[in-house]
């Protein structure tokens, strides 16, 4: 099988198991427990933290252990919102095309009397920082903005949207979970406040993660309980989990120029050839997007029907359509870009593994192109755009 759903989640690394799983064996104490096998998982758990915190440019105490990128957002977001309603602030600038984790929990402070901006991703789904910054009001208390796009890949210009949030003294919270051991981060180079991250999306377990949050940021404790993390995040930390973390941190961050070096090539190789299907069109900006992510729209043919062919093909994609997320409204992300809703049913997303071949990514093309044809063979939709009875769009 070709993996390319690696923005879904990616196979752990060989050492992030190795690690999880001698610790699950051996050193199953409670970190919070005073006698020493319960201080040896403290130690790992620190351990963690620092290697964490070294590898973004943050302090050990900056970072809190999360069940992953959601809970992440969720916390940075009502935070920051809380201490904004302390000062009667109380509007938040985001983009349209957020992840639902953070577009759930915006739509939840709305109903709280919250207001929020959410801006627009253009055509090629870049945030213009300018534009950031005339959204940014006197009763602005944060501005969210996603580091990279889980669909369409693109990355937005982070230092510089968060220089406009530093001058105006609001607080910048980034959603990285996509970005995170793919691309380069300093939260203090790039005036990050608050970023979350999610460990199964580089080589790491799921259902771990952290939130990074710039010293002096008073979090409001999503999950009450023990004191773990200072406070600030109750329940008995996954020690294993969180190790493991550290550890698939540590190799992709050493590795980021090895396999931006690989994928960047291959990511253009496959962009080149779907571009020869007619009527296709790459979502999202050509150059500022992450080196694995390719995301395609086909005119005339249904999304779910193209990953299950390719599944048969030995394929693993997804795509932003209907079926899967159970609705049966289309991406919001590819609505954003302003796609209509039948081009943004034939949409496909591949995100590539750093051990993708040549081989293997003409493989992906040809098969793309073989089910595109052959899916359009019995499209009624399709048959009317080629009679002409409907426009084509792409
Ligand atoms: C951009 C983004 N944010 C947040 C999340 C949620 O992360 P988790 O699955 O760890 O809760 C994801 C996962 O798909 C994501 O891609």
């Amino acid at each position: 099988m070709i993996y390319a759903d690696n923005a879904a989640t990616t196979k752990m690394s060989e050492a992030a198991v190795n690690i999880m799983s001698s610790l699950i064996r051996d050193t199953y104490g409670n970190p919070s427990s005073l006698y020493s096998f319960g201080q040896k998982a403290k130690e790992v758990l620190e351990q963690a933290r620092e290697e964490i915190a070294g590898l973004i440019g943050a302090e050990p105490r900056e970072i809190i252990f999360t069940s992953g990128g959601s809970e992440a957002d969720n916390q940075a977001i009502i935070s920051a919102a809380r201490l904004g309603a302390k000062k009667g602030k109380k509007h938040i600038v985001s983009s349209a095309f957020e992840h639902h984790a953070v577009l759930h929990t915006l739509n939840k402070l709305s109903k709280e009397g919250f207001e929020i901006t959410l801006l627009d991703v253009h055509e090629n789904g870049i945030i213009k920082p300018e534009e950031v910054a005339s959204a940014i009001r006197e009763d602005t208390c944060l501005v969210t903005i996603m580091y990279a796009n889980n669909e369409i890949g693109t990355v937005q210009d982070i230092k510089s949207i968060g220089e406009i949030c530093r001058e105006k003294g609001v607080l910048f919270h980034t959603d990285a979970v996509q970005a995170v051991g793919h691309l380069k981060i300093n939260v203090k180079e790039q005036n990050i406040d608050m970023l979350s991250a999610s460990a199964h999306k580089f080589h790491g377990p799921k259902g771990v993660g952290f939130l990074y949050a710039r010293k002096g940021i008073l979090l409001t404790n999503l999950i009450e309980g023990g004191a773990q993390e200072k406070g600030r995040r109750a329940g008995t930390e996954n020690v294993p989990g969180i190790a493991a973390m550290a550890e698939a941190l540590k190799e992709a961050v050493a590795d980021i120029d090895k396999n931006t070096a690989r994928l960047i090539p291959v990511r253009d190789r496959i962009i080149a050839g779907l571009n020869e299907i007619p009527h296709s069109a790459l979502n999202g900006d050509a150059g500022s997007r992450l080196p694995s992510n390719i995301n395609f729209c086909f005119e005339g043919i249904e999304g779910e029907s193209l990953l299950l062919l390719l599944d048969d093909k030995g394929i693993a994609a997804s795509s932003g359509s209907a079926c899967t997320s159970g609705s049966l409204d289309p991406s919001h992300v590819l609505l954003a870009i302003g796609r209509v809703h039948d081009v943004a049913h034939g949409s496909l997303r591949l995100s590539i593994g750093e051990d993708i071949t040549d081989e293997e990514a003409d493989y992906i093309i040809n098969s793309v192109k073989e089910v595109v044809e052959y899916l359009r063979g019995f499209s009624p939709v399709w048959r009317d755009l080629v009679a002409g009875k409907t426009q084509f769009i792409l």
